[in-house]
């Protein structure tokens, strides 16, 4: 495929829905100059949701605003719907609203001053729709939707939810083919939000568009993505399935960004196939080679999820078993968190039927070796 050429040369259903290449954007502010893409490439297929997930300040509202035409990239290009929209070398910088794109923001942005109705058909109005065709598509995407009965109304007079399923609909109206979201849920309470997100899975079945999903909350990317890009200071550490991510996590960053806050440090002791057998503090421990480079004697990090973990009170003597002592337990609604201490170094472990245990509580701690990733320690390379 050459990225050279004005439209792709591929079959039109093997064209992605996006393409980004070589992507950077510095930003110049009083205190230096600030980088929050460096070098980012990546291709959204058609009818995918891909996800970008990652902590505040990575760069996912800037990736975000490049595709739009929002922001000017510093250097790179970057494909929509086969058409190239930016180009650096060519001083290429089609406007926002010829990307044929629609976005969706945590802030709802919508005209005060102006009916649900009028909201919703907004975008048809500018692009100069028929006024029947805008009365039957707002008619069908505020059925979709469920804000029939609101059509009148003013956004000052709905909800946080119901405000953002009229910037939704806004953006279904369109039909484009492409939504662009950053992070429009994270405003709404966790009912509203779980119900709303839930919907939105229901539409991306109905409509088939093409999403990039912007949000920090693991859950919920792992929820709606076809894939997720990790995002780390301005670049994908890595891109897969959600079951990828979140069962081969690839590096130390993208293993705690998804939730594995268990770590610990040691010597690799032996290597059979995928098994690695690691020398740490608390003794061997069986988990996941993740990268075949790794050698007997690396220094490596072996890390798990909390809940990867079990309690016995009984004492046995299997492998990834070990004495502990609980520190504390919380009670958190739905499961037990409990800190606890192996020779001296703290572990958290998850119950779901658990019991809270008193500090100085004697248990027995199983660690599923096949949800234990070994990686390189970072420093030596
Ligand atoms: N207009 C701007 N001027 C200067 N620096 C900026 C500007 N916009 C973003 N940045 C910087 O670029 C980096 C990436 O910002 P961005 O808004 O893309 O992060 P984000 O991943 O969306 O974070 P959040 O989860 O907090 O929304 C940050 O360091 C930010 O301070
Ligand atoms: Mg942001």
């Amino acid at each position: 495929m050459t990225l050279a050429n004005q439209s792709f040369p591929t079959h039109a259903a093997a064209t992605p829905m996006v393409s980004i290449r070589n992507l950077t954007k510095t930003f110049q502010t009083r205190h230096g100059e600030v980088t929050a893409l460096g070098d980012v490439s990546l291709d959204v297929t058609r009818g995918e949701v891909l996800v970008l997930l990652g902590p505040s300040g990575c760069g996912k509202t800037t990736l975000l605003r490049c595709i739009a035409g929002l922001e000017h990239p510093t250097s790179g290009e970057i494909w929509v719907h086969g058409r190239k929209v930016f180009s650096s070398a060519e001083r290429l910088a089609m406007p926002p609203e010829k990307r044929n794109l629609s976005m969706v923001f945590q802030s709802y942005a919508l005209w005060p001053h102006k009916t649900v109705h009028e909201n919703i058909a907004y975008p048809l109005v500018v692009s100069k729709v028929g006024k029947d065709e805008i009365q039957s598509r707002v008619a069908k995407a505020l059925e979709v939707t469920g804000l029939g009965k609101f059509a009148r109304n003013y956004p000052g007079q709905l909800s946080g939810g119901q405000q953002q399923r009229v910037a939704l609909a806004r953006a279904l109206v369109a039909n484009d083919g492409l939504i662009l979201f950053d992070e429009p849920l994270s405003n709404l309470d966790a009912k509203v939000r779980e119900r709303l997100r839930d919907e939105l899975i229901e539409m991306q079945g109905q409509f088939d568009f093409t999403a990039v999903y912007v949000t920090h909350d693991q859950i919920e990317a792992a929820a709606l993505a076809d894939r997720i890009a990790v995002m780390e200071v301005g670049r994908a550490a890595q891109i897969g399935t959600p079951q990828d991510i979140f069962r081969r996590p690839q590096t130390r960053y993208v293993a705690d960004f998804v939730g594995c806050s268990n770590e610990l440090h040691g010597t690799l002791h032996e290597l059979r196939g995928e098994l690695a057998v690691v020398q740490t503090e608390v003794g061997l421990l069986e988990g996941v080679a993740t990268d075949p480079a790794l050698k007997v004697g690396d220094n490596v990090y072996a890390m798990f999820r909390p809940e990867h973990t079990r309690l016995d009170t009984v004492s046995g003597s299997r492998s990834n078993q070990y004495d502990a002592f609980i520190e504390r337990s919380i009670f958190l609604g739905t499961h037990v968190e409990h800190v606890a201490r192996v020779n001296g170094q703290k572990l958290a472990l998850r119950s779901m039927k658990g019991m809270m245990q008193p500090a100085g509580t004697p248990i027995r701690v199983t660690i599923e070796p096949e949800h234990v990733s070994v990686f390189h320690d970072g420093a030596q390379h």
